[in-house]
């Protein structure tokens, strides 16, 4: 499993730190609602305290939200409880050893995760496999491409001393081909501003 040390220590921090763009996050919530149906399995990989999984629950009929943090799905757990929302399974795996069968969800989110992904080509064909044929893979993502970027400097040399995660620098179109790569077909796509992160719903085509 990838390491986790950095995010259960991050835990606390970042379920207390206010959503950077809260309208932004609500467009995203409604746009991903507009895809689902109450009949349907969703899975979640990276939900992190888990705030997305609990506001998509009532409109589905079960959600499977995985993370490598146990703080993180810890709060995830509360979160739930506090909503009372009872048709979330919270499970410690990352997405890379996940175990599922072919087709077994109708959409699968990954958000603010594929820039810190050893290998996304990777994660985004099990993804593919994972959903049903017409199923959607809803994803949001920061994404650095060409030309200087302060943290294209700082971040790797954070990970090498071991005080920082793995992220990768990857530019939109690179992002979306990776993903069209794998048999998607972009439904969606939507950047509310220069340098935030691009919102993706890409269908698997039946
Ligand atoms: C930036 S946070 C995003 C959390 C949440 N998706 C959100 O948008 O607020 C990244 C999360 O990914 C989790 N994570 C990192 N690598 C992972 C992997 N390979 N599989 C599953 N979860 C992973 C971390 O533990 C952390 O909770």
């Amino acid at each position: 499993m990838a390491a986790s040390w950095f995010w259960d220590r991050m835990a606390k921090r970042y379920s207390r730190s206010p959503v950077a763009n809260e309208e932004a996050y609500q467009k995203k919530l409604e746009v991903t609602r507009s895809y689902l149906r109450p009949d349907m399995d969703v899975l979640e990989f990276a939900c992190g305290t888990g705030s997305t999984a609990v506001a998509h629950a009532p409109y589905v009929k079960s959600i499977t939200a995985i993370d490598i943090s146990k703080n993180m799905l810890q709060i995830a757990r509360s979160k739930a409880e506090a909503a009372h929302v009872t048709n979330i399974d919270f499970k410690l795996s990352g997405i890379e050893e996940f175990e599922a069968g072919s087709q077994s969800f109708d959409v699968v989110m990954g958000h603010s995760i594929l820039h810190l992904l050893e290998d996304r080509d990777m994660v985004i064909a099990k993804v593919h496999d994972l959903l049903k044929p017409d199923g959607v893979f809803v994803s949001s993502t920061t994404c650095v491409g060409g030309g200087f970027n302060i943290f294209k400097l700082v971040l790797p040399i954070g990970h090498f001393f071991g005080l920082l995660p793995l992220v990768r620098f990857f530019s939109v179109r690179e992002l979306k081909q990776s993903i069209e790569a794998c048999g998607f077909e972009i439904d969606h796509q939507w950047q509310p501003a220069s340098g935030s992160a691009v919102f993706i719903v890409a269908k698997k085509p039946a």
